[in-house]
């Protein structure tokens, strides 16, 4: 293998340079040649200070994080960083691109750093459900004290080159060639004697700290709020409150052990999987790197309503002018204003000004006719969910287009091949399935139909990148992929109901498991008429739900639903009229009621959604697992560390979910709860969901 790591010597400088494409990762060669490279230039005599520099277009970018789930092989990084560290001549680390995770750390093991302007640093572990490992949690708070190392390491997000001169990460910004900047910084050094600084020997941050750690555990407290059931940034936390409490070789090997313990845990494999997953979701068949795709120069939603507003939003906030239809002058307005009140909110929240506000707003163009579309690159469509309305405004759209832009659906029930048969070019039409509220949710379904083309599609997932969303590409059925797991959710939700288990038994047994919300609460907070009018006009019944509906009581906006909410308050309680209701609906059905447990609830739920996930993959609506669990991480509130339901069955194995889904289905005579093909064959072929 070609050694990727090389060294250059001009006069008294020893320049180590890596050459590991793309990214430069830390891998186990790039570590073993750094580790050769700094002992060969620190026993040179000629030598009189070393630069770490990177070729490409970054410093490094991080671990390899292939190899984490191998064994780990020497050298480790924590050695190399040490040694860097111990050189007995300044080491300068010229930082440009992005030196992330690792990367990072090795900047850290040098006595100087030097940073191009548009480059980057973070420590993202966390969002893998680790911790930085080789000394950053450790290093980073001696450098720029604990409070301000420990909010970059638990929000895991980079900063500019500015912010980290300013918090004394980098010594020096340059905006030419960094290496160039990096040897004028050698030579003052040099001359002027310089010795080294090794961080892991600073430490007036941590004495001052050391006075208040009430007010760190308090600081970390707050950070933490946001963070609920996840075990890395409560170990961030540990581990650098140990360096204010630890000296430095402890504080190390404690990071080390925690690390360690949380990359053989689940939470970081399921974290892990869900950072692949997202790279795989974006590998949709037909969609190659030549297919073209149309620059969404301008767009028009149509519908100004709950989803129409949001999605409007998401354009204007992507930098791309929208117009916004809806023939409701009332509905027109309610909608505009609904949008500037969103904005002024955040920008309230965030310290951004009016111009902030108006900037976006002068994006939004209201219009009430269809002929504001015609000059649109990409129409949303985003009206009532009825279908006729929808073919007819699909007709019209074909006319009043340009005859290359794409049309897209945000239908959640309707059939996309039935719509697009209203345009002359069906190929053009696609759904892109937005979440409420649009401008938040990151998850968009985008819908392929049978016509459609691999234009319209690649559109459809470029542009919402573009909108910084997730787009994961499904097929046509009866709510696509996520809807249709959670109907299978909510008919166990209905069963069990019946079967004796009260509304908060339900909902308790997936909070516990780190859903945020159960599927009543849900239901009260979106309001249940929502659920009851799609049921109606799709010809589905929810014995209890269309119960609960007919007495008036529609959630939270009624202060009755499944539970009862005093006024102004959002926290339901139980209610007995609900459970005596329950009673009387099972009886006049004849389901006999018993004592259910907490394990039961749990499994028919999740079961029966992973059962209904075998039968989307089988059915190809779903291209691969791992995109299943996106879709309910990233748009369903799944917990990201319990990695999505497909990555829960794997953990649990297809032959026990099989067993209790037999036992569910006889038990409640239930033929919807019998295990898809799939699932009994992976349970007897012993495979796994992933790979499939
Ligand atoms: N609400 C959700 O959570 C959600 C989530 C995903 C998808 N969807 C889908 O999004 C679509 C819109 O749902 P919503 O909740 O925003 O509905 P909504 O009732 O809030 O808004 C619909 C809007 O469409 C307008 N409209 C009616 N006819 C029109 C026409 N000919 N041209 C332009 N506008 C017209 C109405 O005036 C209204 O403002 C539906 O297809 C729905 O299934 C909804």
């Amino acid at each position: 293998m070609n050694n990727p790591v090389c060294i250059e010597r001009e006069g008294q400088i020893g320049i180590v340079i890596t050459d590991n494409p793309p990214v430069n990762a830390l891998s186990t060669a790039v570590r073993a040649g750094l580790m050769e490279a700094v002992e060969t230039l620190d026993s040179d005599p000629e030598i009189k200070a070393i630069i770490l520099h990177c070729e490409g277009r970054t410093f490094h970018a991080g671990a390899d994080i292939r190899e984490f789930n191998q064994p780990p092989a020497e050298p480790y990084l924590g050695a190399v960083i040490d040694r860097i560290e111990a050189c007995s001549k300044p080491v300068i680390a010229a930082l440009h691109g992005t030196a992330l995770g690792g990367g990072f750390e090795v900047a850290l093991s040098a006595h100087y750093r030097v940073m191009h302007e548009t480059g980057k640093v973070g420590l993202p572990e966390v969002k893998l459900g680790l911790l930085p490992g080789a000394g950053g949690t450790q290093r980073l708070p001696r450098l720029i004290g604990p409070r301000a190392a420990l909010k970059l390491i638990v929000s895991g997000d980079p900063i500019p080159a500015s912010k980290a001169l300013e918090d004394g990460i980098a010594d020096e910004i340059a905006s030419g060639d960094i290496l160039d900047a990096a040897k004028a910084l050698a030579g003052r050094l040099i001359d002027e004697g310089t010795p080294p600084r090794r961080v892991s020997q600073i430490d007036e941050k941590l004495v001052a700290a050391h006075g208040d750690l009430e007010g760190f555990d308090e600081f970390a407290a707050g950070l933490l709020a946001r963070k609920h059931g996840f075990d890395s940034p409560r170990i961030c936390v540990e581990s650098v409150r140990n360096a204010i409490t630890l000296p430095f070789v402890e504080g190390a090997k404690k990071e080390r052990e925690f690390f360690l313990e949380l990359k053989d845990g689940h939470q970081s494999a399921a974290q892990r999987h869900l950072f692949f997953a997202e790279r795989e979701a974006l590998k949709v068949e037909g969609v190659e790197r030549d297919t073209p795709v149309v620059e969404v120069k301008q767009a028009a939603v149509l519908g100004s309503g709950t989803m129409g507003g949001g999605i409007a939003m998401c354009f204007a906030d992507a930098g791309i002018p929208v117009k916004l239809i809806d023939p409701n002058a009332e509905a027109l307005q309610r909608g505009l204003g609904l949008i500037e009140k969103n904005y002024q909110r955040s920008a309230a929240r965030s310290g951004k000004g009016d111009g902030w506000v108006g900037e976006r707003m002068d994006r939004i163009t209201p219009a009430s006719s269809m002929e504001a579309a015609a000059e649109a690159d990409l129409v949303v469509e985003a009206v009532f969910e009825d279908m006729a309305l929808k073919k007819e405004i699909f007709g019209e759209l074909d006319r009043i287009t340009k005859a290359d832009a794409v049309l897209a659906t945000n239908t959640s029930t309707l059939d996309v091949n039935d719509i697009a048969t209203a345009v002359s070019d069906p190929g053009r039409v696609v759904g892109m399935h937005f979440f409420s509220p649009a401008n938040v949710m990151r998850l968009l379904e985008v819908v392929r139909g049978e016509k459609t083309d691999s234009r319209a599609l690649k559109t459809a997932i470029e542009t919402g990148r573009k909108l910084r969303k997730l787009p994961v590409t499904v097929g046509v059925c009866y709510g696509f992929v996520g809807n249709r797991m959670l109907y299978a959710r909510t008919m166990q939700v209905e069963a069990l109901m019946l079967e004796g288990a009260l509304p908060h038994e339900i909902d308790k047994a997936l909070t516990d498991f780190g859903f945020a919300m159960g599927p009543c609460a849900v239901g009260d907070l979106a309001g249940l008429d929502v659920g009851w009018r799609a049921r109606k006009q799709a010809g589905r019944t929810a014995p209890v739900a269309d119960a609960i509906c007919e007495l008036g009581r529609f959630g939270q906006k009624t202060g009755k639903g499944y539970y009862l909410y005093e006024e102004g308050s959002r926290r339901g309680t139980p209610d007995p009229e609900i459970a005596a209701l329950i009673r009387s609906i099972a009886k006049k059905m004849g389901v006999e009621q018993r004592q259910i447990t907490p394990e039961e609830i749990f499994e028919r739920l999740i079961y029966a959604m992973i059962n209904e996930g075998a039968r989307i993959l089988e059915e190809g609506i779903a291209s691969r697992s791992s995109d299943i669990d996106l879709i309910w991480v990233n748009g369903y509130g799944w917990p990201a560390y319990e990695g999505g339901p497909m990555f829960h069955a794997d953990l649990v194995g297809a032959g026990r979910i099989t067993e209790r889904l037999d036992h569910y289905a006889d038990m409640a005579s239930d033929e919807t709860l019998k295990p898809a093909p799939l699932l009994r064959r992976l349970a007897k072929t012993g495979s796994r969901f992933s790979g499939f």
